[in-house]
């Protein structure tokens, strides 16, 4: 590529799913909650786990050979790989970007794992644009994959029916066209609300001890309730300001594809927008919540059911620990 203006843009999707189902009957059994309560109050029928040797990596691994084949790429094209995740193969290093990395074969390319919870693949599409439209990468493998399970406590009823396993990758690639390039992002965050959504330990406040793995602190812990009633009020404000910024329309809209952490979120946010159900991509009651990696899934299965067209614009908006929030709108530019 010359000297022509770089937009980034995206160019494909893949997913995987790992095969071991968690129904609400089988959390019946384990705490004091109901298939009822959890249908009412989160939407969630079913979430997948990982198997016990299957790792964050290992699920990412199978989401990118699918996204790098249907971007008509090789693996030696990718000169970024991004992992956007908060259940990494290993805490604190090497990253999860380089695991997978090197079980696709690529090697010699810059790698790296961003944190930023459920905004993870929205966080690391601003990074992806901005490398590419700067002219230092041309092909970013974007990722966003969680082993959740590994971090739920499964007696904490709050917490334990909420979360699923999976991964998403996609191709961001330079383009010179305009009209294929990601539109807008906003991504933001709020240090002063970081107890809201928190994994105490391992961390150099809580170094990884008996006493710490005794009191539970390496589990997920949440203030569902404060965390729900924020993000539907600093999501609707968010995407209603990348729409009116970038003069965007509801009707321009293809897919609505919100994280997928309660149904009740994405409706309330959904409905103060005017968002049509036909234009909403739902996949909570299948998949749970999947962190950095619901969105990319959410993507990948209605590319997969055949209702993800070249040109679609979509407004993805997500929320999560930090706390982190972010919006973009995108054409998809995949096949
Ligand atoms: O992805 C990152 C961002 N995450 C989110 O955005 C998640 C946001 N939070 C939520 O989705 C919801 O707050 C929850 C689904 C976690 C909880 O729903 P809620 O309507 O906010 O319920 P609550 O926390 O106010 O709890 C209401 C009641 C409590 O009982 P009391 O105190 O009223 O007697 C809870 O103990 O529901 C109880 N409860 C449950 N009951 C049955 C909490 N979890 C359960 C459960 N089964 N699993």
């Amino acid at each position: 590529m010359s000297n022509t203006l770089k937009y980034a843009s995206m160019r494909s999707i893949g997913a995987y799913v790992p095969q071991k189902i968690l129904n609400n009957s089988d959390f019946e059994k384990m705490v004091d909650t109901s298939d009822d309560w959890i249908v009412k109050r989160t939407g969630i029928r079913e979430r997948h786990i990982a198997a016990e040797d299957e790792y964050t990596s290992d699920m990412a691994v199978h989401a990118s050979r699918d996204a790098i084949a249907r971007a008509g790429i090789e693996k030696e094209d990718i000169d970024l790989v991004i992992c956007a995740t908060v259940t990494p193969d290993y805490f604190n290093m090497p990253s999860t970007a380089c695991i997978i990395s090197d079980k696709l074969g690529i090697r010699s390319v810059q790698a790296f794992d961003i944190s930023s919870a459920c905004s993870g693949f929205v966080y690391g599409l601003s990074i992806a644009k901005a490398f590419i439209e700067s002219g230092m990468k041309r092909n970013v493998l974007l990722i966003g994959a969680e082993k959740f399970s590994s971090i739920v406590d499964y007696s904490d009823r709050s917490t334990c029916i909420l979360f699923g396993d999976g991964a998403g990758a996609a191709v961001i690639s330079a383009v010179e066209d305009p009209e294929e390039g990601i539109v807008d992002i906003h991504a933001s965050a709020d240090g002063s609300y970081a107890d809201f959504l928190i994994t105490p330990s391992p961390g150099c406040v809580n170094p990884a001890s008996t006493k710490a793995l005794e009191e539970g602190l390496q589990y997920v812990k949440m203030k569902g309730n404060e965390t729900f009633k924020l993000a539907v009020k600093t999501l609707t404000r968010d995407v209603k300001e990348i729409l009116r910024k970038n003069k965007i329309e509801i009707s321009d809209i293809d897919w609505f594809i919100p994280h997928q952490a309660n149904y009740r979120i994405i409706k309330a946010v959904g409905d103060s927008l005017g968002m049509t159900t036909e234009q909403t991509v739902l996949t909570v009651h299948k998949y749970g919540n999947t962190s950095a990696a619901s969105i990319p899934m959410a993507i990948n299965d209605i590319y997969e059911e055949g209702r993800l067209g070249y040109g679609d614009m979509m407004l993805l908006d997500t929320f999560g620990g930090g706390l982190t929030w972010a919006s973009a709108v995108l054409p998809f530019c995949g096949r």
